[in-house]
Formats: structure tokens, C-alpha cells, sequence
């Protein structure tokens, strides 16, 4: 039986993509600070589920709760990270923009490094986190999200070079970049191109099975990505 950790699957996509890994028969460890909606879903599969309450900006409790889980599976073969917060913050408010960092920047960067050197110590598994299309350029009304998602793609990528050093090709790092979708954390108002969760989550799915490098969901967010690639600043700064 497979094992995978999911970190922040509480709601939204962690949530529903422990329910495919589970259909698949995989035992799934997942986390978050809201305990009452893990009980809630271990008790869908108690045999599949184990529950972790866990902040990731407490450090020594998410390195606690990572050994826990490896001391009950043994080996991992998938790690997904979904944690994150996103605030609307014009003003530059200074405790949104701290608790983003605190959550997307110290609390991810923390959890890829305890999947990475585990991965690297059992010659195998594949690291998946959801960054953004958010990582592409800054903006002003969340600008500590865009950049803390910024700093997770240019981290990943890091990591992804760092597999050159595992024997054997048997670690996969997959970054996954949303659009807008349909949860709690879309940010912002009038938001296009809107995707249900559920299609979000099975392309999602689909990306982690093939194990692909990076991917953009929904798929037309190609476009946008590509566009926001080479757009000036200036353009940004006129129309947006
Ligand atoms: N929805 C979008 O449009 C969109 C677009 C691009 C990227 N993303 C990214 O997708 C990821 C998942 O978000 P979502 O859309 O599924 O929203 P969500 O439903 O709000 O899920 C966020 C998850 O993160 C967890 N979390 C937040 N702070 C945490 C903390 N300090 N410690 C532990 N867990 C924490 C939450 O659990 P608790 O609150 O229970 O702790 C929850 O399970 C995020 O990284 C987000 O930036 C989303």
C-alpha cells in the first residue's frame, strides 16, 4: 500500500486530493490546523486516514508531526503541500503580510526540505506543491503573496536540480501552478476563468501521476503564463 502526507488538507485542493489518493488505495496522512474537519474526514476511511493537527509556522511541531507519520509508515512515497495563505493587502498591512510569509515562505521552505532529505535518504519519492501563476510577477493588491509564491517556484526549482545529487532518478519534485480556484483562498474580485475545484483537483491529479516538472491549471492558463512572461512592467502597471 502506497503512503502519502498531505499538508494543509483541511479544505479546498489538499482535501479533495486526499479522496483520489485514497479511492487509489494509498494510506494518507493529512494536516492542518482545523481538527475538527480532519476528524470529520478520516471518518470517510478510518483505515486509509490518519489525522495530524499541525500549524506549519510551529516548526518543531511540523518536524514532530513529520517523524510521527514516517514512524507509522516507514517509507513515503508522496508528499503534497498545500498549506498556504493568501490576503488581499493594499495598505501593505504588516501582519498579513507577516503571517503569509510565516505560512508560504518558512512553513512551505521547511516542509520541502523534510521531503527532500527524506527522499534523498530512501532513494525515492516525489514532492508536489501547489505554488501559483501568482509566482510569475509581482502585484499590487497581495504583494507578499505573489512574492512568497514566487519564492516557492525559484525554491522547487532548487530542489529539482538538487534530484541531480540522488542516485538512481527516483526523486520527482512537481510544481503545480494554479489560476483562480474555486475555494476559500481565490483572492480578489471580478476573477475570470474560474475553475471548479473538482477540475482543478483531477488535472492536478493527472500531473502528479505523470509526475510532470511544472503545470499550469487549468491548461488555458498556459496562455495567460506565457503572456505574463513577456509583458513589460509598465503595461502591468497601466492596465492591471
Ligand atoms: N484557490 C486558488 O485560486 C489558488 C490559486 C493558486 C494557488 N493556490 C494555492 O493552493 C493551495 C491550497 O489552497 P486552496 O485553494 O485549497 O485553499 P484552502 O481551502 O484555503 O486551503 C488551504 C489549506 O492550507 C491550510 N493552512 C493554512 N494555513 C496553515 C497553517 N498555518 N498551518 C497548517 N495548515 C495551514 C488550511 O488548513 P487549516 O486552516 O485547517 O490550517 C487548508 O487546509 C495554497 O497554497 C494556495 O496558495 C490556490
Amino acid at each position: 500500500m502506497p503512503n502519502a502526507i498531505i499538508f494543509g488538507a483541511t479544505s479546498g485542493i489538499g482535501k479533495t486530493l486526499a479522496s483520489y489518493f485514497i479511492k487509489e488505495n494509498y494510506r494518507v496522512a493529512i494536516t492542518g490546523r482545523r481538527l475538527s474537519l480532519l476528524e470529520t474526514i478520516k471518518e470517510e476511511s478510518p483505515s486509509q486516514y490518519s489525522i495530524y493537527e499541525n500549524d506549519v509556522q510551529n516548526i518543531e511541531q511540523t518536524k514532530t508531526v513529520f517523524n510521527q507519520i514516517i514512524t507509522n509508515f516507514k517509507t513515503i512515497d508522496l508528499i503534497i503541500h498545500c498549506s498556504g495563505v493568501g490576503y488581499e493587502n493594499p495598505n501593505l498591512e504588516w501582519d498579513k503580510a507577516y503571517d503569509t510569509i510565516k505560512t508560504n515562505i518558512i512553513g512551505a521552505m521547511h516542509i520541502y526540505n523534510l521531503g527532500f532529505h527524506l527522499f534523498k535518504k530512501q532513494k525515492f519519492g516525489h514532492l508536489v506543491a501547489i505554488s501559483s501563476i501568482a509566482s510569475l510577477r509581482g502585484n499590487r493588491g497581495a504583494p507578499a503573496y505573489f512574492a512568497s509564491k514566487a519564492f516557492q517556484v525559484n525554491y522547487l526549482e532548487s530542489l529539482y536540480l538538487k534530484t541531480k545529487e540522488v542516485k538512481g532518478g527516483n526523486v520527482y519534485i512537481t510544481d503545480i501552478r494554479p489560476g483562480f480556484v474555486d475555494t476559500k483562498m481565490a483572492l480578489g474580485e471580478g476573477i475570470f476563468w474560474m475553475a471548479s475545484l473538482e477540475k482543478a483537483s483531477q488535472q492536478i491529479y493527472r500531473a502528479i501521476k505523470n509526475k510532470k516538472r511544472r503545470v499550469y491549471i487549468t491548461k488555458r492558463w498556459n496562455l495567460i503564463a506565457w503572456v505574463l512572461k513577456i509583458v513589460p512592467s509598465w503595461l502591468i502597471k497601466k492596465v492591471m
